[in-house]
């Protein structure tokens, strides 16, 4: 076989780690077979009657995507046995996912957003599953409850997401940098293709959905407006401005090619702080961008600080090139301060 598969990576990774167990590249193969499988049902699409809604919504009132609840119970299926897992909690889900009584509990968290964009699933266009690992108090292990995963994104241990793209791309940050794995479908392993991952300090793209601004708060204004007028509106060059609706493939791309993703707080709805979940969306996605030397904040303050009140929190979400978050968090401050 050519090149390293995630397998032998997370091995090699756990020896360089001092006290490090093999139980954590049990759960990582555990998630790398359940995105297996996950890629495997969204490549085949309309040939299996996966696209579509489903009879049901979410918690937050969304409709449920069918293939949102199949991929959901992949993953749930692929990590409750393993004996690594004290709980779960998915975007999918209204309450945390506790390991079936017949099975060994482990000293893991996992929160997941089983398919992300999924909005795009129905237009043939990426979609991903984002996820986070975090360690389970030591005294919650046994039954765990909602206040163990009230913990501040600084305290992941491991996050990652997976793209369905035009290739199965898994990226993965434990906190010694980001790594990217390609899907060999030949082989059925994820080969390291994209090591060492680093977002590039100069950047001439944003994300956003223009859509809502006429809801944004002035710093975005100012910001988005900025970059619309390029070098005609005092910025040092033109903006090039892209919009996928999947976060996965946003995140990609500006671990690539650099760039900014705004989905920022707007005045739609003044019961919801943001549109993207905090323990499936924001901090997983934050600590890979940090990993990779960007920043990823709420415009006010950096999302991995945000103490937890709730599972399905949702907050603002401003990540990519390090000059560009920190040149909009300057604007934050300015506004604040008049
Ligand atoms: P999900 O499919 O898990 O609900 O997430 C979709 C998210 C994110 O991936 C994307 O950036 C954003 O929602 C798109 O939102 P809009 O449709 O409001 O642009
Ligand atoms: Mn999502
Ligand atoms: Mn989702």
């Amino acid at each position: 076989m050519k090149g390293i598969s995630l397998t032998r990576f997370i091995i090699q990774e756990q020896r360089r780690t001092p006290g490090a167990s093999g139980n954590f590249t049990l759960l990582l193969n555990d998630i790398a077979s359940a995105c297996k499988a996950i890629s495997q049902e969204v490549n085949r699409g309309a040939l299996t009657g996966v696209l579509g809604a489903a009879e049901s919504e979410n918690v937050q009132g969304e409709v449920q995507k069918k293939l949102g609840l199949i991929t959901n119970d992949i993953l749930v299926n692929a990590l409750e046995w393993s004996g690594q897992v004290a709980a779960m909690v998915s975007e999918e889900t209204p309450d945390i996912i506790p390991v079936p009584v017949h099975y060994p509990k482990g000293k893991h968290l996992i929160c997941f957003d089983p398919l992300d964009g999924s909005s795009n699933i129905d237009v043939n266009i990426s979609v991903g599953t984002i996820f986070s690992i975090l360690r389970c108090p030591s005294e919650a292990v046994e039954q765990p409850t909602e206040a163990a995963f009230l913990q501040p994104g600084r305290n992941q241990v491991c996050a990652g997401f997976c793209v369905y793209g035009p290739s199965t791309i898994m990226v993965l940050t434990t906190g010694n940098g980001v790594n990217g794995f390609t899907l060999d479908r030949g082989v059925g392993e994820f080969l390291l293709t994209h090591p060492n991952m680093r977002i590039p300090e100069e950047a001439g793209e944003f994300a956003i959905n223009m859509s809502n601004r006429r809801f944004w708060e002035e710093p975005i204004r100012r910001y988005v407006d900025e970059c619309v007028k390029g070098t005609d509106g005092g910025r040092e060059k033109n903006f090039n401005m892209r919009w996928i609706a999947s976060m996965v493939s946003e995140v990609f791309r500006i671990l690539t090619r650099g760039g900014i993703f705004m989905y920022p707080f707007d005045y739609r709805n003044p019961t919801r702080p943001g549109k993207l979940r905090l323990l499936y969306e924001a901090n997983p996605m934050s600590f890979i961008v940090e990993q990779a030397g960007g920043v990823s904040s709420t415009g006010r303050q950096r999302i991995m600080d945000i103490q937890t009140e709730s599972i399905h929190q949702r907050v603002p979400v401003i990540l990519g090139t390090k000059n560009e978050v920190e040149r909009l968090e300057s604007y934050y401050r300015e506004s604040l301060e008049t």
